[in-house]
C-alpha cells in the first residue's frame, strides 16, 4: 500500500519554479555521489516525478520521451532518469510507486517500451525490468558541450521493460540522441 501521505506530481519540465529546481538539485546531489551542482546530469529531462512529504521533496525521478531504434525498428521509449529517494525515508515504497507512475505514463502514451540504465538492478528487476546486452549508440555530451557519437556495450547498465507489442530484440539500440 503506498503512503498515503506522500503527494506524488507530474510535472512538466518547462513548469518547475525556482524553488522546486533547487529542491530538485539538492535531493540528487544527496543521492548521487559526485552530481553536478544543478537540477540534471547532462540534459534536461521532459517531466519529472516527484514525491512530496507536505512541502518536502522526498523522492524523484526524471522522464524522457523518445523514439529510438532498436535494431532498425523504430521504437516509442519512455526513459527513467535518476531514480532517488531522500535516505530518510527509503524503503517505504517511494522508490517503487514512482516506478509504478512511470509505467502508467508509459502506458497512456503508447509506448513500446520503458529503459533505464542502472548498475544496481534490485528495485527494477522488481518491477518486472530485463536486463539487456544490445550496444548502445548515442549522442556523446559532456558539460554542454556536444563531443561526438559513441557506439559500444555498456556492461550492466541497460534494463528494459515491454509496455506494447513488439518483442525485443538483438542488435544495436540507437538512442537516437544522449543518453541519460
Ligand atoms: C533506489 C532507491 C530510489 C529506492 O527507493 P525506495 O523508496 O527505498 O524504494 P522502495 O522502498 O520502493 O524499494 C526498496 C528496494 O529498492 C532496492 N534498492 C535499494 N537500493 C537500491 C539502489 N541503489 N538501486 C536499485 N535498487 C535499490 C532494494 O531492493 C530495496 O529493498 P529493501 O528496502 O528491502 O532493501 C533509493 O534507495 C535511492 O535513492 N538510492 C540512491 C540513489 C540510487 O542509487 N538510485 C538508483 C539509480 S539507478
Amino acid at each position: 500500500m503506498p503512503d498515503q501521505s506522500i503527494h506524488y506530481e507530474l510535472v512538466g519540465e518547462h513548469e518547475i519554479s525556482q524553488k522546486t529546481r533547487a529542491d530538485i538539485q539538492s535531493l540528487l546531489t544527496s543521492s548521487f555521489d559526485n552530481y553536478p551542482s544543478r537540477s540534471y546530469y547532462k540534459q534536461l529531462p521532459h517531466q519529472r516525478l516527484l514525491a512530496w512529504s507536505n512541502d518536502y521533496l522526498v523522492g524523484h525521478i526524471g522522464m524522457d520521451y523518445r523514439m529510438m531504434s532498436l535494431s532498425g525498428i523504430s521504437i516509442r521509449v519512455v526513459g527513467g532518469i535518476d531514480l532517488c529517494v531522500r535516505s530518510s525515508s527509503r524503503s517505504h515504497g517511494i522508490g517503487s510507486e514512482l516506478l509504478n507512475r512511470v509505467e502508467t505514463f508509459a502506458l497512456r502514451s503508447n509506448s513500446d517500451f520503458q529503459i533505464v540504465f542502472a548498475d544496481d538492478d534490485r528495485i527494477y528487476a522488481k518491477h518486472g525490468y530485463q536486463r539487456a546486452d544490445n550496444p548502445c549508440r548515442w549522442l556523446k555530451i559532456n558539460e554542454h558541450t556536444t563531443l561526438g557519437v559513441a557506439e559500444e556495450l555498456i556492461p550492466d547498465a541497460l534494463m528494459y521493460k515491454r509496455i506494447g507489442a513488439t518483442n525485443w530484440r538483438s542488435g544495436v539500440l540507437d538512442l537516437l540522441g544522449y543518453l541519460y
